[in-house]
């Protein structure tokens, strides 16, 4: 149902929402985001609904999952606009806590999720996935939704969370909604933003560069020859650096190659473009 979502700061209140739709047997779907809001969180509010009766969305720009020199101060923030879209998407509630809510003072627990989390992000932003587990473990346990969503964009966090709610036997089933893309391929992202007009139009190469390496994978060419060619398609076209374009096992996070890879398997970029970085993923 379409209209102005209610906007709750605190545990208890949102509690009380979650708590009078569950007394009249209504289900419920949580999509956590830092807000900066699109099309891509947007659709994932709408799966939420086609799962339950009712969408919760967190806004919070989670300070524990940025590392000192990162963008967190920078990063965009805009709550009256993001309501608008939770709103017109049919979201009812809004949680949007402040950092005292989440992290009150002595605060000391941190979930560290091994494996799925060690390459790749793990191994560039080495905070990152302690942070998303600890805020998401925590949303989970405060809400208590019957799902929740996160993007596919974010391959990685989205198998870091299914393994932490497995874990610890949260009683949500974690889901992944398709990256969604803009018209010339590049994957929608809140850093986006941060994009000059020239930088915007590079951007488009990492799509066409990510199609033709996943062709070329799935030809039997080598995952080490293919992954060379495609760090120096973007570092020609002047990204850098690129942090990686590697292919793992879609599941496990298992580093594959460098002969050719087989079913399961995922090609996965970052690489900065100015004062951005992009990521991606493809399923090979
Ligand atoms: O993907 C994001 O926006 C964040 O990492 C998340 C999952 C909301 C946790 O802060």
């Amino acid at each position: 149902m379409a209209g102005s979502p209610q906007i709750v700061r605190t545990v208890p209140d949102l509690r009380a929402r979650v708590a009078a739709w569950r007394a009249a047997g209504e289900t419920v779907a949580m999509v956590p985001t830092m807000g900066a809001l699109h099309a891509g969180h947007l659709s994932l509010v709408k799966l939420g609904l086609e799962r339950a009766s009712h969408v919760v969305a967190s806004i919070f720009v989670n300070p524990a999952q940025f590392a000192p020199h990162e963008d967190f101060d920078a990063y965009p923030r805009g709550e009256g606009r993001d309501a608008a879209l939770l709103g017109e998407a049919g979201c009812a509630l809004i949680f949007a806590p402040g950092v005292a809510q989440m992290y009150p003072p002595g605060f000391a627990t941190r979930v560290a999720v091994d494996g799925v989390s060690g390459p790749l992000e793990g191994e560039k932003r080495p905070q990152f996935f302690g942070g998303v587990a600890t805020v998401v473990a925590k949303l989970l346990i405060q809400c208590g939704p019957d799902v929740a969503l996160f993007g596919e964009k974010d391959y990685q966090q989205l198998l870091v969370i299914k393994r932490m709610a497995r874990d610890l036997d949260l009683p949500t089933e974690i889901i992944g909604g398709p990256t969604v893309r803009e018209a010339d391929g590049l994957a929608m992202s809140s850093r986006n933003a941060y994009l000059s007009v020239e930088e915007r139009k590079t951007a488009a190469l990492v799509p066409v560069v990510m199609a033709q390496a996943v062709e070329r994978l799935r030809a039997g060419v080598a995952a080490e020859a293919v992954e060379a060619e495609a760090i120096a398609r973007l570092e020609a076209a002047g990204f850098g650096p690129v942090d990686y374009v590697q292919a793992h096992d879609g599941e496990t996070m298992e580093r594959l190659g460098p002969g050719p890879v087989g079913a399961g398997a995922r090609l996965f970029v970052a690489a900065w473009l100015g004062k951005t970085r992009l990521i991606d993923n493809w399923a090979v």
